[in-house]
């Protein structure tokens, strides 16, 4: 089934996540469940993803695959660059924050949290999707204002949120079927690049406990983060507990 082919459409959920995870049993590969009002999403690193009734877009897909190995970085690469695709059709210059943040003008309007199931030989990936699109200033806290903003209070326009929801399923279903096949990767990999607002750029990482400053040189064939320090070229083999700061970062 497309991505898409079937919406489960929620008045009020506790998390679109975390609905797909507690029914994947029930539903097939390419199910979208979609929330008005979503009154405990979560994001990375286990924090609070805020949103607001009738102005944020949040939803979430599950993909099932019974494939042998999964590549986990295809999972996070694919959605950020459907989204900024979509993104991009409505005029809005979207960019990449790695890992799979979505910016406008350096501020953050989205961000994605992929959790993955495994029971061999089955493999149930779920992708949330929470986007700021109506918001003004005043829904963001004293804390957030600084980092995050809406299409609607960075870009001054007011698109329909379900315009933009089927616009978006149409792009994850093209890029995912795309691109899903290996040989396709490298393809994918130039549109990320294309898209990253960050390339070439001096960055600082963090990385739990660890901060690592240098270059962000973009992907290596598995998907993973190069970033060139001033002693070593590393890759950052992880996609859960990073984050990433740019020179052009508006809290720097
Ligand atoms: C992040 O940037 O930390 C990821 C945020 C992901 C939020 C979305 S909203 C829909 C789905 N349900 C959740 O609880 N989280 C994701």
């Amino acid at each position: 089934m497309r991505i898409g082919g079937k919406i489960v459409r929620l008045e009020q959920i506790d998390s679109t996540n975390t609905y797909l995870k507690l029914n994947r049993h029930r539903y097939k590969s390419g199910t979208v469940a979609i929330t008005n009002t979503q009154t405990n999403g979560h994001g990375r690193h286990d924090k609070t993803w805020l949103s607001v009734p009738g102005k944020s877009l949040t939803f979430s897909l599950l993909l099932s695959t019974h494939s042998k190995s999964i590549s986990i970085p295809f999972f996070h690469l694919f959605p950020v660059v459907a989204i900024v695709q979509s993104l991009l059709k409505f005029k809005i210059d979207a960019k990449i924050k790695w890992p799979n943040d979505i910016e406008v003008r350096g501020k953050k309007i989205g961000g994605i949290l992929i959790e993955i199931f495994s029971h061999p030989p089955k493999t149930d990936v779920i992708i949330g999707i929470g986007l700021n699109v109506l918001e003004d200033a005043s829904d963001f806290t004293a804390e957030l204002k600084n980092q995050a903003g809406s299409i609607y209070s960075l870009e001054n326009r007011t698109i329909k949120k379900e315009e933009l929801f089927q616009s978006l399923l149409l792009e994850l279903n093209l890029i995912y079927e795309q691109y899903r096949d290996r040989s396709q990767w490298r393809a994918l990999q130039k549109l990320w690049r294309d898209q990253c607002a960050h390339l070439n750029e001096k960055i600082t990482i963090f990385q739990q406990d660890k901060k690592i400053k240098g270059i962000f040189v973009g992907l290596d064939d598995n998907g993973f983060a190069i970033v060139e320090t001033a002693s070593e070229q590393l890759i950052i083999q992880d996609y859960d507990y990073v984050s990433l700061r740019a020179e052009h970062d508006t809290d720097n």
